[in-house]
């Protein structure tokens, strides 16, 4: 009999036709709905492959009743989701999908940064609006982003390529990472300092992080505070790396200027989400790896990762605790 995959959203890609001569496939039939849990349990306890979604919890219970589970392939980089450890202990290999998105996110965390900072979308709203009265000295005057500091939080792959990008723009690059990044510091003069430090001084703050218990929360209430009233906050990690009510109220009091967000703690956000009533927050559906190259990418990494973990091979790609 043929191994059986479950993949947790519709997705579309040619070689899924092939596959099937392999794999016995099923896919959740949406493609902007999740699969419901009590779906998701009952298929995590027959299959040998999941493909799934950052949306979708890998927890203990679920991993408790797939009993014939050899791998997770997450179609994300950050697999927050998952509970690796657990996984791990029952022999199920984790694989996420590091370096096919790393330009394209860096492009998004980019264009997110000058989005909020040059009031990109307020000023197209305008625009569109009819309300455009004409030329004015102040019009959408915005913050400047060339020479400006830039300070990176998490200076993995994806740091790095946004600090690339900051050097075109002649900016000074801070980064904080739990460890030293020496060809980032070589290659684009980017410069390690404390968390203390980044904060304080950057005009613009870039949530790269991933989550763990040890970055949950970790851009709080004394964070916003000690940021420069001028700094924009940009997350393109995941949202509950800040606490949104702090972030709320920094921008109320005008304790920071402006947020660029890509990231929820709880996606998706309604239209009564209080951070969406402030006119210096740019609001993105975590769309940070979302080119449709990018996103095919993903997929093929995804599906060769179970293919190679069922044919007993090494994944392209692994999570290793
Ligand atoms: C998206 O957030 C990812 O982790 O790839
Ligand atoms: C992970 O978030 C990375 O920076 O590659």
């Amino acid at each position: 009999t043929k191994p059986y995959v479950f993949i947790t959203r519709k997705i579309e890609t040619e070689v899924l036709k092939e596959w099937t001569e392999t794999f016995e496939v099923k896919m959740w039939e949406y493609e902007e709905r999740p699969v419901p849990r009590a779906i998701l349990l009952e298929e995590a306890a027959k299959a040998d492959a999941l493909l799934t979604m950052l949306s979708d919890k890998m927890d203990r219970e679920l991993l408790d009743v797939a009993k014939n589970l050899k791998v997770i392939a997450n179609l994300a980089v950050g697999y927050d989701n998952i509970d690796v450890p657990s996984a791990t202990e029952k022999g199920i290999t984790v694989c996420n999908t590091p370096d096919v998105l790393t330009d394209t996110t860096a492009d998004l965390a980019f264009a997110l940064l000058m989005a909020t900072a040059r009031r990109i979308v307020e000023a197209a709203e305008i625009v569109k609006e009819g309300k455009w009265t004409g030329w004015s000295p102040m019009l959408l005057a915005g913050h400047d982003i060339h020479h400006k500091t830039i300070g990176v939080v998490g200076m993995g792959k994806i740091g790095e390529t946004v600090a690339k990008r900051a050097t075109g723009f002649d900016m000074d690059i801070l980064y904080h990472n739990r460890s030293r990044n020496v060809a980032a510091e070589e290659r684009l003069g980017a410069r390690y300092t404390s968390f203390e430090e980044l904060i304080t001084t950057s005009d613009f703050i870039v949530c790269l992080t991933p989550l763990t218990n040890e970055t949950a929360g970790m851009f709080n209430k004394e964070a916003f505070m000690k940021m420069k009233q001028s700094a924009i906050f940009i997350n393109v990690a995941r949202g509950a790396v800040a606490d949104e009510e702090a972030l709320y109220e920094a921008l109320v009091k005008g304790e920071i200027a402006g947020a660029g967000l890509d990231v929820f703690k709880q996606e998706p956000i309604g239209p009564d989400h209080p951070l969406l009533t402030l006119p210096n927050v740019v609001a993105l559906p975590h769309i940070g790896s979302a080119s449709v190259e990018t996103r095919q990418g993903m997929i093929m990494l995804c599906l060769d990762n179970i293919t190679h973990v069922l044919s007993g091979k090494q994944p392209k790609t692994i999570v290793k605790l």
